[in-house]
This record gives C-alpha cells, structure tokens and sequence, in this order.
C-alpha cells in the first residue's frame, strides 16, 4: 500500500498541542466587502474570494484534527443589505454547494444547515437538502453553515417548540432545564464551539449561536475574512491554547 506522504501545511504545526486543540471552532466570517474595496473590487467580489479562505479553514480543520467548524454565512439580518448583494450571496451559496459536493464526499465531510432555510430561494434549499442528506453518515469533519441564522430567532423558536409540547402535556413546565432546551436549539447534536474566531476587527458577536457560545473562547483578528489563510489560523490556534479556561471557577495559575 502506498501511503499518501503529508506536505508540511498538512501536518500539525510543532508548537501547537494536539491534545489541546478545540473540538470545536466556530467563525464570524466579517470583512469580505471592506477587503474587496480595499482591492478597488466591488464588495461581491470579496464574497466570492471568502469561500476559498473557507475551504482552505476546511481543509486545515481535517489536516490537523479538528472534528467540527461551524461559520456564519449570512445572519436573519443580512437580509437589509442592498438586493443585488443578497442575490448574488444566495446564488453564490447554491453554486459552492453544488460544486463541492464531490470535493465533500471525498474529504469525508459532513455538511449541515442551521437556520431559518425556508425563507431561503427554494433552488437554495434544493441544495441544502442534497448535500445534507449525501454527507450525512461522513466522519471527518462537521461542517455547519449558519444560514439565515439568528442566535435571538433561534432561541424563540425553541420557546415554540418547548411551549407546544407543555401544551399538550409532553413536557412539564417544572421540567425545562437547559439540556431540554438546548435540544430545541438547531445546534441540538452538535458540541458548544471552543473557540470563535472573527474576522476583520469587530468585537462583536452579531446575534450569533448566542447560548451556545457561552463559555467559548473569543479570538478577535484584524484580518479580513478573504485573506484568511492556515497561518492566520494557526496563530488563532497559539492564542487559544495560551488560555486558561476556568468554567466560573478558581484558576490554577492564581
Ligand atoms: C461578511 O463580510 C460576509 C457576510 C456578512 C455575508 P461583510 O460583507 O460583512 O464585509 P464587511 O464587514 O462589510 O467588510
Ligand atoms: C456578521 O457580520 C454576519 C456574517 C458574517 C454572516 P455582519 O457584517 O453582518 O455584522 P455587523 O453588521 O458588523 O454586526
Ligand atoms: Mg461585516
């Protein structure tokens, strides 16, 4: 058998601890447009130049080990943006699915949605189903695209669901503690990220996984989106596990 020989991006970078990774990171990917008027580019163009960042993250996470990445794509208040930016956003996402879905399979990804996807164009969520329902026994990798995605939205449609079955008597209302709730929440088998990574400056969490972020480790980089490569990750990666995570009780280093 002959064995595929890593490249030296491919293999952990030695200063980092694989037995301290995250589980699970989880980005804000802001700057695309700032970056692309930098360039003299109009702001789509910085869109599409963010999805090769986000493969390359990808890609990155199944290279060294990290079994789930979860990214903001467009938020239940992107939808005040300018029409042709939400248009070209949409189409944008229909087309990166369709053509990585191959690339998917092959990298033994699983790919999932979270988000309100019916109020998606409905060719969109033609996709979203195809590639969830290919993907869905892959191992590697969880791969969750926050579409659509409001952490406020997402909190009250838990509320419904919760309030419909004390209605009819499945559940007490004595009973609500935060595992039942969190299994109302679109995140309801995927882990709480570790570490959020944003992009571009903001210090800011922008209605993002709102109950689920917690107790994660909040990582602010200048870079934009588009320029951010495995280096930039992997110094994400040196600042997070320069953090003591203390869960609200005494540190070891005090
Ligand atoms: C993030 O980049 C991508 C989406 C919100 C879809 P932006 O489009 O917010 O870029 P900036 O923040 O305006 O530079
Ligand atoms: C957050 O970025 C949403 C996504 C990255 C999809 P925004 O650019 O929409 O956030 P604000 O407006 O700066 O808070
Ligand atoms: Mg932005």
């Amino acid at each position: 058998m002959i064995l595929k020989q890593k490249t030296l991006l491919e293999v952990l970078p030695p200063d980092l601890d694989r037995d301290r990774l995250p589980k699970h990171v989880a980005a804000i990917m802001d700057g695309n447009g700032r970056w692309a008027k930098r360039q003299g580019m109009p702001r789509i163009m910085g869109h599409r130049q963010g999805v090769y960042a986000l493969k390359d993250l990808l890609r990155c996470c199944k290279d060294w080990g990290i079994p789930a990445l979860t990214v903001y794509a467009f938020s239940t208040e992107n939808w005040g943006r300018p029409l042709e930016e939400v248009e070209f956003l949409m189409t944008l996402f229909e087309k990166v699915l369709r053509r990585e879905l191959a690339e998917m399979m092959a990298e033994n990804v699983r790919i999932r949605f979270v988000g309100n996807l019916e109020a998606l164009p409905t060719s969109l969520q033609e996709e979203i189903a195809r590639s969830m329902e290919d993907t869905k026994n892959n191992q590697d990798v969880e791969f969750t695209v926050a579409t659509n995605y409001g952490g406020r939205q997402e909190i009250i449609q838990a509320c419904r669901e919760i309030a419909k079955k004390i209605k009819t008597g499945e559940i007490e209302p004595e009973a609500i503690d935060e595992q039942i709730f969190e299994e109302h929440l679109y995140t309801h088998d995927i882990s709480n990220p570790d570490l959020l990574i944003r992009t571009s400056g903001e210090m800011r969490i922008s209605n993002f996984l709102l109950w689920q972020m917690a107790y994660a480790e909040i990582y602010v980089t200048e870079t934009p989106w588009p320029a951010f490569d495995r280096e930039a990750f992997h110094q994400a990666l040196i600042d997070y596990q320069q953090r003591e995570r203390r869960f609200g009780k005494v540190g070891k280093k005090i």
